[in-house]
């Protein structure tokens, strides 16, 4: 085994390619035709009403943040253990961020200690909550959205791991991250490491009319195209009779955040294959699990899970720096996720510091993702599982 086992990696197909070229050989390099494709394609997928594709997935928390108005004092609640953007996006509009601590066992915000955070503060001291389904496991977005609703608060949903992960809702039905069913927007990765890649990409879906509405407008400068909407007369414009036909209208603040055609062209390719690709990850998990039965020096993992989308597949051992390194002696190069988001020096400036988030902390220590996509072969899953169980019994 000389080649490189990472923790993921993009699979393109020949297909994907052509998708490509077909879009390269076209009129549109920037928005075209494949960007509403790819947005109609992706609500189906998720169940939503409304999708608006971006420039990555840090864009689309950004744009979320606008489309809410969070603005200097806001107070936002989030999770440490996540990728930093998730909690950068409240920053961007000068918001301040409340970490609370993970569930044991889920790895998730624990709505507990949201609950905690809540009711010690007098009413409307919270905006928002940005629960991530991190690793691919579905947060229970019902019960979120009762809670935010008994506080006044809005939720964005960071499913970035998770298109095709789903929960069983207390009415027993299937609910999809990002369905915009609890959450007042959802938002996705589409980097190469994420289920459908398209380079950089992201995708916000929502079931709100409104905020789908902000979003475009904040996805390209604020401008306004059609003379329906426009807050300036004609004669200020310039024009007599109808507005002069030139004429674009900037009305907010906004962004260039737009994804392009082509990556439009291989995220919808992508897309195609999206289950294929997840049920190779839920077989994936379920041999990891079977052979991690009854190992104890396995303390936790992502199990068995309904839903679980698996983008990472975690474990939790004692000795973990050594695993790590071992590993990488046989080109093994698992990662961890993540190193806590309030422990970072940029959060230690408010104050966070070491102790605060004990779960999370502890989480931490213990934490490797093992290799974890599609393409991952048994005979490359067993190899690690085998490194693994000789770094322990020898
Ligand atoms: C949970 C989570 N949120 C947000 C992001 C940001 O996405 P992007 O890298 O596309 O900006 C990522 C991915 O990197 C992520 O894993």
């Amino acid at each position: 085994m000389g080649e490189i086992i990472p923790y993921g990696k993009q699979n393109i197909t020949e297909e994907d390619i052509t998708a490509v070229i077909e879009i390269l050989r076209s009129d549109y390099l920037t928005q075209g035709p494949k960007i509403k494709e790819f947005e109609e394609a992706f609500a189906k997928y998720v169940g939503s009403k409304y999708a608006v594709a971006v420039a990555n997935g840090t864009a689309a928390l950004h744009l979320c943040t606008l489309a809410l108005g969070v603005k200097p004092g806001d107070k936002v609640i989030t999770t440490p253990i996540t990728f930093a953007a998730s909690a950068n996006c409240v920053r961007y509009c000068g918001g301040e961020v409340v970490f609370a601590d993970i569930d044991l066992e889920t790895y998730l915000l624990d709505i507990y200690a949201v609950r905690k955070l809540l009711e010690s503060s007098p009413k409307e001291t919270y905006q928002g909550i940005i629960p991530v389904d991190f690793a691919g496991r579905a947060v229970d977005m019902e019960a979120f959205r009762a809670l935010a609703d008994e506080y006044g608060c809005w939720i964005i949903e960071d499913s970035c791991h998770a298109p095709g992960g789903f929960f069983i809702d207390s009415k027993g039905y299937k609910q999809n991250c990002g369905n915009g069913n609890f959450s007042d927007l959802a938002i996705f990765s589409f980097h190469p490491v994420k289920h459908i890649a398209s380079g950089e990409g992201g995708m916000i879906t929502t079931n709100s009319k409104e905020l789908y509405q902000k979003l475009l407008l904040l996805r390209t400068h604020g401008i306004v195209k059609s003379n329906d909407f426009f807050l300036n007369t004609i004669e200020f414009a310039g024009g007599i009779n109808g507005y002069p036909l030139w004429y674009m209208e900037m009305q907010d603040l906004g962004f260039n955040y737009r994804l392009t055609d082509f990556q439009a062209a291989l995220g919808l390719s992508q897309l195609k294959r999206a289950d294929e690709g997840l049920s190779r990850r839920r077989e994936i998990a379920s041999f990891y699990n079977k052979s991690f039965q009854g190992k104890p020096f396995i303390k936790g993992q992502s199990g068995v899970v309904e839903g679980h989308a698996y983008h990472l597949y975690v474990i939790e051992v004692e000795g973990r720096l050594d695993l790590y390194n071992y590993l990488r002696e046989y080109q093994i190069f698992a990662q961890i996720h993540y190193f806590p988001t309030h422990l970072m020096p940029y959060y230690r400036q408010f104050g966070w510091n070491q102790g605060d988030m004990p779960y999370s902390e502890n989480y931490y220590k213990h934490c490797l993702s093992l290799p974890m996509y599609p393409t991952l072969t048994l005979e490359e899953q067993k190899f690690v599982i085998n490194q693994i169980f000789s770094f322990y019994e020898g």
